[in-house]
C-alpha cells in the first residue's frame, strides 16, 4: 500500500475526480465523514487529508509517499521532493495586486507586502531589487490593503472575484500554478512498481499537455 496526502480545500474535490477517473475510489461514507486519512476501494491506496504547506512536510518525511499539491506551496516550501506530474487541476494564478496600478510609484518610504507566500514574494521583489516589508498572513490577504495593513498583497487569482470584490487590481504577475503529483524520493526507488501505477494511471486521465510536461519535470529532476 502507498500513502497519498491530499492537500485540503481548493484543489481536494478536482484531485479526487481525477484519481476517481484513474480507477483509483473512495467510499461515499468514508467521503462524507470527518476522517482525515481514508482507505480507496482497492486497498492498494492511503489517503491522508492534510493543509496545504504540510503535503510537502508529509511527504519529504516519508511519512506519505506522494502527494497532491499546488506549485505555488511547491515554490513557498522549496521542498526536496520528485515533481513527475503536472494535473492541470485548480489552475490559477500567483499574483501582485493592489488599490491601483500604480500603487507602486505612489509609496512613500518601504513599501508594505501582505501575503501567506514571504518566500515567494520576498523572492520577487528581491530579484527586482525592490526593498519590501513582508507581512506573513493566514489568509483573507485581500483585506489588508484597504484596511491600512499592508500597501500589496502577493496572493492567489482564479477567477479574480475576490480582488475585484475587494477592491484590487493585478498589478503584477509571478507564477501561474495547478496541481501537481510529488513524490518522496526513496519511495520513488522502493515502491517503483506502485509509484510507476498510480503515475500510469493519472498519465491516462490527464490532459496530453501535462503528459509532456511531465516528461521535461521528471527529466529535470532526475538529471
Ligand atoms: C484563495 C486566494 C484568494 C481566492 C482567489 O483563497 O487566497 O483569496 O482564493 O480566488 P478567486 O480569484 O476565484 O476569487 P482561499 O479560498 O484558498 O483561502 P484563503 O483566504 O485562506 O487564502
Amino acid at each position: 500500500m502507498i500513502t497519498i496526502a491530499i492537500a485540503k480545500g481548493r484543489l481536494q474535490e478536482s484531485a479526487l475526480s481525477l484519481l476517481a477517473r484513474a480507477g483509483i475510489r473512495l467510499s461515499e461514507d468514508g467521503l462524507n465523514s470527518r476522517r482525515l486519512a481514508l482507505t480507496d476501494d482497492s486497498g492498494n491506496y492511503r489517503f491522508i487529508f492534510v493543509k496545504p504547506a504540510d503535503v510537502p512536510v508529509y511527504v519529504e518525511h516519508g511519512i506519505a509517499d506522494c502527494g497532491v499539491v499546488g506549485r505555488d506551496v511547491l515554490l513557498e516550501t522549496q521542498a526536496d521532493l520528485l515533481l513527475p506530474l503536472d494535473l492541470g487541476i485548480a489552475r490559477c494564478r500567483i499574483v501582485v495586486a493592489a488599490a491601483d496600478a500604480q500603487a507602486m510609484t505612489k509609496v512613500q518610504g518601504m513599501m508594505r507586502v501582505a501575503t501567506k507566500y514571504s518566500q515567494i514574494a520576498s523572492a520577487h521583489f528581491g530579484a527586482r531589487g525592490i526593498p519590501v516589508e513582508i507581512i506573513q498572513l493566514s489568509g483573507s490577504v485581500e483585506l489588508a490593503p484597504a484596511l491600512g495593513l499592508a500597501d500589496m498583497i502577493v496572493d492567489l487569482v482564479e477567477t479574480g472575484r475576490t480582488l475585484r470584490e475587494n477592491g484590487l487590481v493585478v498589478v503584477d504577475e509571478i507564477a501561474e500554478s495547478t496541481g501537481r503529483l510529488v513524490v518522496n524520493r526513496a519511495s520513488y526507488q522502493l515502491k517503483s512498481q506502485e509509484v510507476g501505477r498510480l503515475v500510469s494511471a493519472l498519465e491516462t486521465v490527464i490532459a496530453p499537455v501535462n503528459t509532456v510536461s511531465f516528461r521535461q519535470d521528471f527529466q529535470d529532476v532526475q538529471d
